[in-house]
């Protein structure tokens, strides 16, 4: 589900990514790297069409789980998609999701992005989570939490987001988001920005930033690298590799590194020769 909103309205969610250092290029040292698998235990490949540094095996530098039909799983939570920076995850509303379960979206190459607003249920602390824009969507999550039979159940909504003024956050705080002490996770409105104008709310996603530890870049050389650093979890230094325009891949030099994009179109301009001559050569003479 995506709502559209007018992007001035955005100012809570809105914070800059400044800790992504200036891009630079780096050649593909040698290293010996055990295979990274992206077939499930059913001999499936993840239905999320996984690539590189993503996988199943030790071998794979951010490793998930699957489920037996083979969709990708961080924790509990089932993987929706992954991008060249993000991995998009699905929140489905659950009111009494254990609040803890949120832990396992903090891992040692991701963390949820401070474009995320969380909504918990049960907090002892509140936070200064207003988002105007949200509250149909809140609305609508607190009625499905009121129970219509009220004997045993407390609901009491709020959410987490960072503040509008902490351009340096790149990531949900961890601290001060267990410091709220909630008894549920219920859910989450992941934002994106489309341009200037405005921007889509992801209802029931949360997207994780992720990266591949290291100091050094080890990027395919038609790639990019965008390195980080003061990563959390204990992440230290990591980087991402990106292909240039016109090539296609993972740009990881362990992974499928880039080719050209205009490979396939050869491709297939030599198939279509190759049938012209079946043709001409079937030609009566
Ligand atoms: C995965 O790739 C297949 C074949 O290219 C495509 O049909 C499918 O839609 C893709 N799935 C996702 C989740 O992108
Ligand atoms: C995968 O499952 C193992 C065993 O339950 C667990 O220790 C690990 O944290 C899980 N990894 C992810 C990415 O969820
Ligand atoms: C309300 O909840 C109690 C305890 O779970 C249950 O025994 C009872 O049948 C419920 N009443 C209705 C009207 O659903
Ligand atoms: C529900 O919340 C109110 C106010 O916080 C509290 O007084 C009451 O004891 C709670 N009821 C239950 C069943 O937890
Ligand atoms: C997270 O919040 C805590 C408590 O407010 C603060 O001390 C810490 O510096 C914050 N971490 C980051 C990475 O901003
Ligand atoms: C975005 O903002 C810039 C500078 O404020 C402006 O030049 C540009 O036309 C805007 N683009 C759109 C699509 O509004």
């Amino acid at each position: 589900m995506y709502l559209m909103m007018p992007r001035a309205a955005l100012s809570v969610l809105l914070l800059l990514a400044s800790m992504v250092l200036p891009i630079v290029t780096a050649a593909a040292p040698e290293a010996i790297h055990l295979p990274c698998s992206r077939t499930c235990g059913t001999g499936m490949p993840a239905k999320q069409n996984l690539t590189y540094p993503f996988g199943f095996s030790p071998g794979c530098p951010i490793q998930l789980n699957c489920t037996e039909d083979g969709d990708a799983l961080i924790g509990d939570f089932l993987v929706q998609s992954t991008s060249p920076d993000t991995v998009a995850i699905a929140i489905e509303a659950k009111c009494d999701r254990p609040f803890g379960s949120i832990d396992h979206l903090y891992g040692r190459n991701y963390a949820p992005t401070a474009k995320n607003c969380v909504l918990l249920n049960n907090c002892a602390q509140t936070s200064p989570c207003d988002l105007p824009n949200t509250q149909v969507i809140q609305a609508q999550f607190q009625s499905l939490c009121e129970p219509s039979n009220k004997t045993h159940t407390n609901t009491s909504m709020s959410c987490y987001a960072e503040q509008a003024n902490s351009y340096s956050t790149m990531f949900l705080n961890h601290t001060r988001l267990f410091a709220l002490d909630c008894k549920h996770f219920l859910s989450s409105i992941s934002l994106v920005e489309q341009n200037n104008v405005s921007a889509s709310l992801g209802v029931q996603l949360l997207r994780l930033e992720w990266w591949v530890n290291g100091n050094e870049c080890e990027c395919s050389q038609d790639a990019d690298c965008v390195q980080l650093s003061g990563l959390p979890n204990g992440g230290g230094n990591g980087f991402r590799c990106k292909c240039r325009d016109g090539f296609l891949g993972d740009g990881f030099s362990a992974g499928t590194g880039c080719r050209t994009a205009s490979c396939r179109c050869r491709r297939w301009l030599a198939i279509g020769w190759a049938r012209l001559g079946e043709l001409t050569g079937a030609l009566p003479g």
